[in-house]
Formats: C-alpha cells, sequence, structure tokens
C-alpha cells in the first residue's frame, strides 16, 4: 500500500520503518527542517535499538521516502497515519500538533484515503478533527483511530509484535483495509469506534501506572514493618487477576506517556464531569515516592548532605533510551541539590539531553570515574551496565560505602558481604 506518515518522531519513525519493511511504499512528513535534514543524511535524533538499521535499510530499497512537501507526501496515498505529539501543556492536552497536520492533510488530499490518528487524543476528539477537516476538501476520506502501545527501547518489538492491534473504524471498508495493512503483525485485534480505540489507549496508560503507584505504596510499607516487597509482590502476581508485570517499585515512574496521559485522563474526566480521584492519589504517590527515596538517602548520609560527593547512576527515564522526559533522574537531582549535596550524574546516552535540562552538577560518562569520591551511589536508571558493576571495584573508589538502589537490582547480601551499607525501596 501507499502510505504517509505525518510527523518523524518516536511513533513516525517506527511505524514508518516497520511499514516500509512490510514492502509499502512509505512517505514521512516532517516539518522540522533541522530535523528532516539529520534524516536525510541518515541521523535519527534519538537513541531506539534497532531503529536506525531497519530505518536506512528500507530508505537504501527505496521504500522509505521523507519531505516536508504534503503534496509530495500525499500524492499517491491510500492511508495517512498522524503520528504528531500532544504534549501536555500546564495539566491540558495540546492539540494544535494534530489539528495543524490534519488540517495540512485535508488541504492537499487528492484522491479518497483513510486518516488514521495515532497520537494519544482525548476520547472523542475524532468528530472535532473531522468538522475541522471538511472545512477544506472535498475529497472523501474515512478517519480511524489506531492507538499505540510502544515502550521506548522496546518499539521495533512491540510493533512487531504487540498484545493487542486495536483498530477504531466506523465503517467495515476502513476496518478491513486497516487489518490488510497490519496483516503482518501478530497480536490480538480488536475492531471498535473510534472513541473506545482512544478510550482503550488511556485506560491502559493509566491503569499501569496505577499498579506502579500501588507497588510502590506497598514498597514503603515494607520498609516500615521489615517485609521483602519483591517476595511480596511477587507473590500477589502469581495471582493471574493480578498478574507480574508493572509492580516493579522504585522511585517511581517517569517518561514521555504515563505522566501526561495521567494528567490527560483526569482532565478528560473533569470536563465530563467526573472527579478521577484514583488517578490523582496515582500522581501523588508518584511525586511523594521521590521524596520518600530522598528521605532514604539523607538518612543513610547522616542526616545532611551539605558538601557530599552523591554519584547518581542513570539520567534517562528508564534504560534503552535517550529519552529525559519526566524522568524521575530530574526531581531525584533537584531534591539532592536542593540539599546542598554535590552531584556527579552518569548515564551511557542520555547524558548531552541531560545537559540540556540540568545545570549545576558533573556528568561524566564512565561510571566508575563518577564513583571516584562519592558518599554514595544512587541507583535511578537499571541500564545493564549498571546492574553489572565491578562492586570490588566500587568499594576501592567510594568515600563511603553506600549504595541506594531506586530499582531493587541489587543483591544486598553480596553488597553487604563487601562492606556496603545497602538499601533498596522496600527491601
Ligand atoms: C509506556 C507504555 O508501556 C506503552 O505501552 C505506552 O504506549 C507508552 O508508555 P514507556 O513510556 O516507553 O511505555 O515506558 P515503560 O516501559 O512503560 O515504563 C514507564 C516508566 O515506568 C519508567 O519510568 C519505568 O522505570 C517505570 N516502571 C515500569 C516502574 O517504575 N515499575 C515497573 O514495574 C515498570
Amino acid at each position: 500500500m501507499n502510505v504517509t506518515i505525518v510527523g518523524a518522531g518516536f511513533v513516525g519513525l517506527v511505524t514508518a520503518s516497520v511499514l516500509a519493511d512490510f514492502g509499502n511504499d512509505v512517505w514521512v512528513l516532517e516539518n522540522n527542517t533541522e530535523k528532516l535534514g539529520n534524516l536525510l543524511k541518515g541521523k535519527i535524533p534519538f537513541y531506539e535499538p534497532g531503529l536506525e538499521t531497519l530505518f536506512l535499510k528500507n530508505i537504501k530499497v527505496n521504500r522509505l521516502h521523507l519531505t516536508s512537501s504534503y503534496q509530495e507526501a500525499l500524492a499517491k496515498t491510500e492511508v495517512v497515519f498522524v503520528c504528531v505529539g500532544t504534549p501536555d501543556k500546564g495539566g491540558r492536552v495540546y492539540l494544535q500538533y494534530v489539528y495543524n497536520a490534519t488540517a495540512g492533510v485535508a488541504r492537499n488530499l487528492k484522491e479518497s484515503a483513510i486518516v488514521v490518528i495515532k497520537s494519544t487524543v482525548p476520547p472523542g476528539l475524532n468528530d472535532e478533527i473531522e468538522r475541522r477537516m471538511r472545512k477544506y476538501t472535498k475529497v472523501d476520506f474515512s478517519l480511524a483511530s489506531v492507538p499505540e502501545f510502544l515502550r521506548e527501547g522496546k518499539a521495533i518489538e512491540d510493533t512487531l509484535h504487540p498484545y493487542r492491534v486495536v483498530i477504531g473504524a466506523k465503517e467495515e471498508e476502513t476496518a478491513q483495509k486497516l487489518l490488510a495493512l497490519h496483516e503482518p503483525i501478530t497480536g490480538e485485534r480488536v475492531i471498535c469506534d473510534p472513541i473506545s480505540a482512544q478510550m482503550i489507549k488511556y485506560a491502559s496508560n493509566a491503569f499501569l501506572p496505577t499498579k506502579i503507584s500501588f507497588a510502590n505504596s506497598i514498597a514503603v510499607l515494607c520498609d516500615q514493618c521489615g517485609a521483602d516487597v519483591e517476595k511480596v509482590l511477587g507473590g500477589v502476581g502469581l495471582d493471574r487477576r493480578i498478574g507480574p508485570d508493572f509492580l516493579g517499585a522504585g522511585v517511581g515512574y517517569g517518561g514521555s506517556c504515563f505522566p501526561k496521559d495521567v494528567a490527560a485522563l483526569i482532565g478528560f474526566g473533569r470536563k465530563k464531569g467526573y472527579n478521577f480521584k484514583i488517578l490523582k492519589a496515582v500522581q501523588a504517590t508518584n511525586k511523594e515516592q521521590v521524596n520518600y527515596f530522598l528521605g532514604k538517602i539523607k538518612r543513610l548520609c547522616g542526616g545532611s548532605l551539605k558538601g557530599k560527593k552523591i554519584t547518581v547512576l542513570g539520567l534517562a527515564f528508564k534504560p534503552d533510551t535517550s529519552d529525559m522526559r519526566d524522568a524521575s533522574s530530574l526531581s531525584v537531582i533537584a531534591g539532592l541539590k536542593e540539599m546542598g549535596a554535590k552531584v556527579t550524574a552518569s548515564d551511557p546516552v542520555a547524558i548531552p539531553f541531560a545537559r540540556r535540562l540540568i545545570d549545576g552538577i558533573e556528568f561524566v560518562e564512565d561510571p566508575y570515574q563518577a564513583l571516584e569520591g562519592a558518599e554514595a551511589l544512587v541507583l535511578v536508571t537499571e541500564w545493564n551496565e549498571y546492574r553489572s558493576l565491578d562492586f570490588s571495584r566500587v568499594r576501592k573508589l567510594m568515600k563511603s560505602r553506600i549504595v541506594i538502589d531506586g530499582r531493587n537490582v541489587y543483591n544486598r547480601n553480596m553488597l553487604e558481604q563487601q562492606g556496603f551499607i545497602y538499601e533498596g525501596v522496600g527491601k
């Protein structure tokens, strides 16, 4: 099929590369000239395992094309995916990029096509988008909704083998065509109306952080009563009605989706006259978890951090990404600075991105160098290189042997045998 992707962000580039790899002819439309220039040189603006290889492979065989021209991108299109951002602006979903992109599509559509909203938008927005688009075109189009459920760091795998493919379409013909386009992708199919499709996306991205905040609350109680949160939630997760995933306690969730979508669903509820109390508590718990973690650091470092070197391992909001959006490291580091600590931070890929957001700290790529003379090691992002640190080396580098594990990845016995003071979250 001839496919157009509007927006060369994370979702757009992954979707485009995978659809091109299936043999479709894919046009990617990007109006940021700097970004487009870099992409034309083969440079992906963020780190995502496997993406660059897939992208370059399909550029080379001429199945993937890049342009800033709507006319060119839509010349032969059958299916358009709108993949522009819907960022949080002060607790509200910013929809202007979606309106601009769909207006651009409408103005330049030559023949009937399916326009799919992949961007995460409030349920029901398709009616408003359609009303605006019809002002710009007489060409017939069908507006559908196919939300994405990609995890950063695993985006290619999640696109090829998702748990489900949700297709929200009003007409049977549209649903059938979208099913055909998604044919090579595995996973259950959910065919529904666009409003339900968008609700599935919001509800999923609100339920997962609810699980995490619940796990974090249990972890705090485990700390208080001496239980081991990993055993506790491991036992809880064995109940198939609950499931083992996303019960990992630690310093809280971050990223480009959970904080934004939780806020958006609370806002959506408010508009509909519903006070989504559970989600407000999820937000508050996530915020408090950072303070709780900071309290641990202060206590273990003798009640004051003034002038003490604290090394933070991990800046990205999770491993295998360079994404710093709403990363827990940002609030942990802000808190450490406020308490007068001298912070050194390390990350395998996110340092250049973190430098734009954090000042007044030292960035050191090599974790061993970063730990030289440190009072405490604070793990915030569980990159593999930090999981497998050589602690016999680390113990000789640090000033005090204190490890505070914000992702519960280290083995207490092993560390204590080497003379470290160790604390995780709830264990
Ligand atoms: C998430 C959803 O998983 C994905 O389906 C959706 O489309 C986009 O949002 P992503 O933001 O890439 O994906 O990250 P994810 O792997 O879900 O982790 C989000 C945050 O939760 C991270 O900060 C992670 O450290 C934290 N987390 C995750 C926990 O604190 N505990 C867990 O058990 C799992």
